[in-house]
């Protein structure tokens, strides 16, 4: 307890000039000598590993692979799509792919050989299609000023360098949903003069973008199209521990901690909510001063993010209806009893009840364990067995209230 007569701190040891030290001295963050070690919770950090999309960096490598080896194994030029859901690592395989790019041995070029230029750009600053070249000239170019150029004069200039200057380009376009089909469709139609010089890898978080991509590419380009899956709880769980050991101090956090934090972020396999979510625990943890993350930290952080940025659960909109109506069971029946977990058939019964309620016959016993097994890969609910070999299910109570809510509405299953 407070003793409101007393303006005396409950520190009694220690200087005032000691105790502002202690409190910039983090408990929790892994500070460096410079910066505050938060920066390794940051969107721009470079991670020194990358977990589970070596097979897609290596297949996007091998692919582009004959723009560095000066080998082209067609006359076309190439053009790749990478897709996946937001957060799931695609800036971080466009850099691994830079970067491997950079590192394959080149045979010694002989007198002229084009010159290999790489340029990223991304549409969500750039937002339009002259905008995104002027980007690009000014890349290949810093002297250059874009002003008062028309969409088409700037394609003739981007040509004539490309000429000028012997280069075989590489253009990463990220986030290339936020150009009209049009733009996208004109991007691909500029052919350098001379053939094989203008070569794409487009980026996007929309799935719908992509697939119009894939179809829209024409015969003079070879195509391939790469699709990051969202992350399953176990791959965020070791991709969030490694950030960890990075940006925390050693003793300061434990693995039921951290899956706690994946256990309320998987639902959207987005790294950044992971990421994010431990950022904000360490923060609140270093406010209160304490030594290691708890579980309340955790919770206070969760609970207080604005309605916005609670976990939108956007995903329980596309789980196939039967498997909303299960998954309804299943969380309106901890709702409504407060029981932890529940059995298989706790859960089979509550969606039979409720198929009852509806008056629709319920799915088969297969079918139903395939959509747990399936709301398990999304990281919607966890399974595990007792010691007498019993299968339970449980969802981190903190997501009852809002999973609750949200599958009410889209169900239309209002009290
Ligand atoms: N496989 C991984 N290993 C380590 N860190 C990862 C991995 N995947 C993603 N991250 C981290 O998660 C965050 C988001 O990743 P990234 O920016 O690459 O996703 P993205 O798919 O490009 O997202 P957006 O759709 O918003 O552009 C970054 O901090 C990144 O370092
Ligand atoms: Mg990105």
């Amino acid at each position: 307890m407070v003793d409101p007569t007393s303006n005396r701190t409950t520190r009694s040891s220690g200087s005032f000039k000691q105790m502002i030290e202690a409190t910039k001295t983090p408990f929790i963050f892994n500070a460096p000598e410079e910066g505050t070690g938060e920066e390794v919770f940051n969107n721009n950090f470079k991670p020194d590993v990358i977990f589970h999309r070596g097979n897609e960096i290596k297949s996007l490598a091998k692919y582009f692979n004959p723009l560095v080896k000066r080998t082209p194994s067609s006359k076309k030029p190439l053009m790749a799509i990478l897709s996946g859901s937001v957060g799931s690592g695609k800036s971080l395989v466009v850099e691994a792919l830079i970067k491997s790019l950079g590192e394959i041995l080149r045979p010694k070029p002989r007198i002229g050989d084009p010159t290999l230029k790489i340029i990223k750009v991304n549409c969500r600053l750039k937002k339009d299609l002259r905008s995104v070249l002027a980007t690009i000239l000014f890349q290949m170019n810093p002297q250059f000023t874009p002003q008062r150029r028309s969409q088409a004069q700037l394609i003739e200039i981007l040509k004539s360098d490309i000429a000028e200057h012997n280069l075989v380009l590489l253009l990463i376009i990220e986030d290339i949903e936020q150009l009209t089909l049009q733009e996208r469709i004109q991007l691909m139609k500029i052919k350098a003069s001379i053939i094989n010089r203008l070569n794409l890898l487009f980026v996007t978080s929309d799935e719908s973008t992509a697939h119009e991509l894939s179809t829209s590419i024409t015969s003079s380009y070879m195509s391939k199209h790469i699709h990051l899956s969202a992350y399953k709880p176990g791959e965020l769980f070791e991709i969030v521990k490694d950030r960890a050991s990075v940006g925390l101090k050693n003793q300061s956090y434990t693995d039921p901690i951290l899956e706690t934090i994946v256990e309320l972020t998987a639902a959207q396999g987005d790294t950044r909510e992971t990421i994010d979510l431990l950022w904000r625990t360490a923060k609140q943890a270093e406010k209160e001063q304490a030594q290691i993350l708890k579980l309340d930290h955790v919770e206070k952080v969760f609970e207080s993010q604005l309605p916005s940025q609670q976990p939108k659960f956007e995903i329980l909109k596309h789980l196939v209806y039967h498997q909303q109506l299960l998954y309804f069971s299943l969380i309106d029946t901890i709702h409504t009893t407060d029981k932890p977990v529940l059995t298989t058939t706790e859960v089979k019964e509550a969606y039979y009840t409720l198929c009852d309620r509806l008056g629709i016959m319920p799915r088969r016993k297969t079918a139903v364990h395939t959509y747990i097994t399936n709301l398990e890969e999304r990281g919607l609910l966890q399974q595990y067995k007792t010691e007498k070999e019993a299968i339970m299910i449980k969802v981190h109570y903190l997501l009852i209230e809002s999973i609750h809510k949200k599958l009410s509405s889209i169900l239309r299953l209002g009290k």
